[in-house]
């Protein structure tokens, strides 16, 4: 049998983990909002609506920032309909995703479902920069955040909010590159937009955090050249570039999808060396650091038959859109793309799993019914759960397997991190669909003595998935026979499986 092998040395560290890195996303999009988060007819709701078993798997899931409201949704957005009154809002058409907007969730509701999840949850706030400009911007900066004395956050106190809600991450716009973004621009104009934008949130508030959009993909022909004049615009005005990736097998091919990371470590090291580019062509000491603030397993092919077949004069409202159901080798992949992040800890310091309820989500719901956990849920808790601390540098000698995308690619993809008791969990991969891999991991330095735990996401049927009728069919298991010798750790992986190992 092939084994891999790497080694940990507390002094060979890749960077902090920024809790900000287990961010998710809620979208005006299908049943993500209505039906998900918000379904006041639910048995589960509460006084304003939110469906409280949801709120408890949000918890358990440990995700911190949300952004909100789109995605492509916002850019049609008008953040004046989501507030005030909920009989007195409009009901709009929403271009991005062919819907109704009833607007009976809002900005207001929003804020409160943050409150709700607990202290860990952030907002992260995304601008209409397709349709809308600076003006817009500030009338809603000004209405969430000034404390008082002023006609918008008089509005805002009048609307039940006396409390500012203190929003200080801001998207300024999305995916403006795509073709497919209403108001859609070129980098040229989109920068000069950004720019402005931020100049004039600072004057109001100087330490807002900004968010400019890089590119939704890393095949988008714009790729790079779009960041480099983006950035050139923008530089001293942004604190982040944004980026965007989802994967899925094209043409059934696995094993390039279960490579899927090669992609996203790629394409993070390729936006750090343009940004960094255009930090030295300015002369400037300040970095800029990465926003991952969409990624996860989509099959896209899927929603883009949708689109093309669904009928143009049709507008639901909160249709079952984009409601993958997730195997476990998805679960695996999805893994692969969260040790990726990890690895990049020192310049990934925002990330959000898109999304967080019935759309693309770790958690799925039935209207007036129950709510439950897909395959994905489980590597994204324990990575919130276990990866905070320091990232260790991890270099594996691994064997390879050929894949027709990456070429030869390595069969481990791993990570570890450092708590602050010591304490080291190791996140780490098999993507061998076939065999196991023995794994020897060498402890320099580390005072580590016990194996606490090694649990594992994988299945004889690779294809299993929890549903509405079998909702715990797939959650990870123990494994047996990870031990502590020699100043080594040693464990095997089964095939096709997402593991983590907690050392003491
Ligand atoms: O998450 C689904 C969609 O994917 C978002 O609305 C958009 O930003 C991206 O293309």
């Amino acid at each position: 049998m092939r084994s891999a092998r790497f080694t940990l040395d507390p002094a060979f560290t890749i960077g902090e983990v920024n809790p900000r890195i287990f961010g998710s996303f809620v979208e005006h999009l299908g049943r993500c909002v209505y039906t998900g988060v918000h379904e006041p007819d639910h048995p589960s709701a509460d006084e304003a609506g939110l469906r409280t078993d949801v709120l408890d798997l949000v918890r358990e899931l440990g995700v911190t920032t949300i952004r909100y409201p789109g995605g492509n949704f916002v850019s049609g957005y008008k953040w004046e309909d989501s507030v005030g009154p909920a009989e007195d809002r409009p009901r709009r058409l929403d271009l991005a995703w062919r819907s109704t907007e009833t607007n009976q969730f809002g900005l207001s509701e929003y804020i409160a479902f943050l409150r709700k999840i607990g202290p860990q949850a952030e907002p992260m706030m995304a601008l209409n920069l397709g349709t809308r400009g600076v003006a817009e911007a500030l009338e809603l900066q000004e209405y969430a955040n000034h404390p008082s004395g002023t006609a918008l956050s008089g509005l805002r106190v009048s609307h039940g909010d006396k409390d500012p809600f203190g929003i200080r991450l801001w998207c300024l716009g999305n995916e403006m590159d795509g073709p497919w973004q209403t108001g859609h621009k070129t980098a040229q104009e989109y920068g000069r937009l950004a720019a402005e934008t931020a100049r004039a949130m600072r004057q109001i508030d100087p330490e807002v955090e900004l968010v400019a959009c890089g590119s939704s993909n890393q095949s988008m022909p714009t790729f790079a050249e779009w960041e480099a004049t983006v950035l050139a615009e923008t530089y001293d005005l942004v604190d982040y570039v944004s980026l965007h990736a989802y994967y899925w097998p094209t043409d059934g091919d696995l094993d390039s999808f279960l490579a899927s990371a090669v992609d996203m470590e790629s394409f993070i090291d390729n936006v750090v060396a343009t940004c960094d580019h255009v930090g030295a062509r300015l002369k400037s000491k300040k970095k800029i650091n990465l926003s991952f603030d969409e990624w996860n397993v989509w099959y896209l092919p899927r929603w883009e038959e949708h689109a093309r077949t669904a009928d143009p004069r049709d507008w639901p409202e909160a249709p079952r859109l984009l409601e993958d159901n997730y195997s476990v080798t998805d679960a695996v992949v999805f893994g692969s793309l969260l040790i990726a992040l990890l690895r990049h800890a020192d310049r990934v310091t925002v990330a959000c799993l898109a999304q967080l309820v019935n759309v693309i989500a770790p958690i799925m719901t039935e209207p007036g019914g129950p709510a439950w956990r897909q395959t994905t849920f489980f590597p994204f808790a324990q990575a919130s759960r276990y990866g905070r601390g320091q990232v260790l540098d991890v270099r594996v000698d691994s064997p390879t397997y050929e894949t027709e995308k990456y070429g030869e690619t390595d069969l481990l993809h791993a990570t570890a991190v450092r708590g602050e008791d010591g304490s080291v969990t190791v996140f780490a991969v098999n993507r061998s669909r076939t065999e196991s891999l023995p794994l020897e991991i060498a402890l320099n330095g580390l005072e580590l003595t016990s194996v606490v735990e090694h649990s594992a996401l994988a299945d004889a049927d690779p294809d299993a998935r929890n549903t509405l009728d079998e909702p715990e069919r797939v959650t990870p298991h123990p494994v047996e026979g990870a031990t502590l010798r020699d100043g080594a750790l040693h464990a095997v992986l089964e095939p096709l499986s997402w593991n983590v190992i907690r050392l003491r």
